[in-house]
């Protein structure tokens, strides 16, 4: 009988507990929380992020560096709506002649999975996307090498001729990193302290960005931005 007496006390016990934590998840839900926050970020810091300014610039220098300072459409023709792929901001890129009008030709270099190649990262098996590829894609792509990673995947050296927006462009990578860096501390510190961008490596900030961009209520272009930033400035690359 006394067992029986406990059994139900104990049952009580964990009954309680469960509402108990109900109740508690219910008050640091932290997207609630947190809504306030996020409606006070200054409206002009998104404008200038989204609309660069649209002034007509020389011809980049022969095989001239070149950054994109936000996602932009790689084209196939220097004229035409033809888009082979995006390049998200901070991908580098190569200057392979004069501009036509608004586009300026560019090379892509970088690597793909033999088994996915409408993605294009920054080196063997680190996970820096470079240009994401539409259907026609591929057939823009020259292959110039090969190599097994440790663990058996087969990544293949790919560079892609293409045209890009020249006002989407800029020569110093890090005019688009200061811009990310701001947007990281505005958004990203408000719940808890900024965490280091050494502190993930480059293949595991998308996954903490997954989650994140959520929370901080990012515009897909903004994700892009912070986590090539992060990505970039990872534990295992080197200072850039
Ligand atoms: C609305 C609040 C909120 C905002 C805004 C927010 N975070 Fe978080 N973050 C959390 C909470 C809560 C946790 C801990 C629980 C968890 O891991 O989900 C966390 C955890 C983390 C962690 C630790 C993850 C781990 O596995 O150790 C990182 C890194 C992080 N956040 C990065 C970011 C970045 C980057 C941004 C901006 C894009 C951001 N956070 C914006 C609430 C927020």
């Amino acid at each position: 009988m006394l067992w029986r007496r406990s059994l139900r006390r104990r049952r009580y016990r964990l009954g309680l507990a469960a509402r108990k934590r109900k109740r508690g998840s219910e008050i640091v839900e932290p997207a609630r929380r947190y809504q306030h926050h996020r409606a006070a970020v200054p409206i002009a810091v998104i404008l200038s992020i989204a609309a660069p300014s649209r002034s007509q610039e020389p011809s980049p220098k022969p095989s001239a560096k070149l950054y994109p300072s936000r996602s932009t459409s790689f084209y196939g023709a220097a004229r035409g709506g033809r888009v082979i792929g995006t390049i998200p901001p901070g991908a580098e890129l190569q200057a392979s002649g004069p501009a036509q009008g608004p586009r300026v030709p560019v090379q892509l270099s970088g690597w793909s999975l033999e088994s996915a190649p409408s993605l294009v990262f920054a080196a063997v098996g680190r996970r820096i996307v470079q240009a994401e590829l539409g259907l026609r894609g591929p057939s823009h792509r020259r292959l110039s090498g090969q190599q097994t990673d440790p663990y058996g995947s087969v990544w293949q050296q790919v560079s892609v001729d293409g045209w890009v927006d020249q006002s989407d462009l800029v020569p110093d990578v890090n005019q688009v990193w200061k811009q990310a860096g701001a947007l990281y501390q505005q958004r990203c510190g408000g719940c808890h302290a900024l965490h280091p961008p050494a502190e993930f490596t480059a293949n595991q900030w998308p996954n903490v960005l997954k989650i994140m961009a959520h929370n901080a209520a990012l515009t897909p272009e903004q994700a892009a931005l912070v986590t090539q930033y992060l990505q970039t400035h990872a534990k295992d690359q080197g200072p850039m």
